[in-house]
């Protein structure tokens, strides 16, 4: 059975007092409940928080993931962290290709798929994020769209380091606005994701990717979307800066 995948993007929030707040509130939270076993909890902080945030706690509670990486090996990149640097420090998963890097910093697809290969070469899982902006939903493009992103960001590789991938559906319009995508919306694409994986690899691997939603995901409304057969947890950011919304987020499987 595929894994519930909960992970909280903290982006570029908190000091690292207030990150070390948050981090002993989840696990305060983390001991008053208890979690479906099949679900694994994620915390992704800003880079220089990765080594506080590790010290916490064991895998048993939760994994560490970075938010970024870079697309390089090593060398002269000035204010960039290798997969290499991550392994190093067990990190567990990374972001990867997330709508604020692509329209901010300009990561295409391709930087997309150099990033996942060099994290793969490391054994880190990215979480590799995908969604339509506005207007190409409002076009009706948003199939195009992530059919391109999955394909040109991840169908270069073999079906057995694509069984290290997990991949996080965030419409664009929906991130960060209060604007949830609806229960049938996300699981229309997320079906979709999952039957351009069946295509490529064939039926075994798409069962076993876990597929997130991620947008506006909160505890009030997480329950209905996690409902959904092909959505498998959720990318969560600004409700991961709070501990028991994060954790109501967790707990809603
Ligand atoms: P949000 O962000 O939950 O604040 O909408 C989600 C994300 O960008 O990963």
């Amino acid at each position: 059975m595929r894994k519930h995948i909960v992970a909280g993007n903290w982006k570029m929030n908190k000091t690292f007092q207030e990150a070390d707040d948050l981090v002993s509130g989840i696990m305060d939270e983390m001991e008053k409940t208890t979690l479906d076993s099949n679900t694994q909890v994620v915390i992704c902080p800003p880079f220089p928080y990765l080594e506080m945030v590790s010290d916490y706690g064991d895998d048993s509670y939760f994994m560490v993931g970075a938010q970024n990486v870079s697309d390089q090996e090593s060398g002269a990149y000035t204010g960039e962290v290798s997969a290499a640097m991550l392994e190093s420090m067990d990190i567990d998963y990374c972001i990867v290709g997330h709508s604020e890097r692509r329209a901010y910093y300009h990561e295409t697809d391709e930087i997309v798929a150099r990033k996942v290969d060099q994290l793969l070469k490391y054994g880190i899982k990215p979480i590799v994020c995908c969604g339509e902006v506005l207007e190409e939903r409002e076009a009706g493009r948003q199939f195009d769209v992530v059919k391109r992103q999955i394909t040109d960001g991840l169908f270069h590789l073999t079906a057995e380091q694509f069984g290290e991938v997990v991949i996080a559906y965030e419409p664009v319009w929906a991130i960060g606005t209060g604007k949830t995508a609806t229960p049938e919306q996300a699981q229309e694409i997320h079906a979709f994701i999952r039957g351009l994986i069946v295509e490529k690899y064939g039926k075994e691997v798409a069962d076993e990717t876990s597929i997130l939603y991620g947008g506006s995901c909160k505890p009030g409304n997480a329950k209905e979307l996690f409902a959904n057969p092909d959505v498998d947890g959720g990318l969560i950011g600004g409700a991961s800066l709070k501990a028991e919304d994060f954790m109501g987020i967790a707990t809603a499987f």
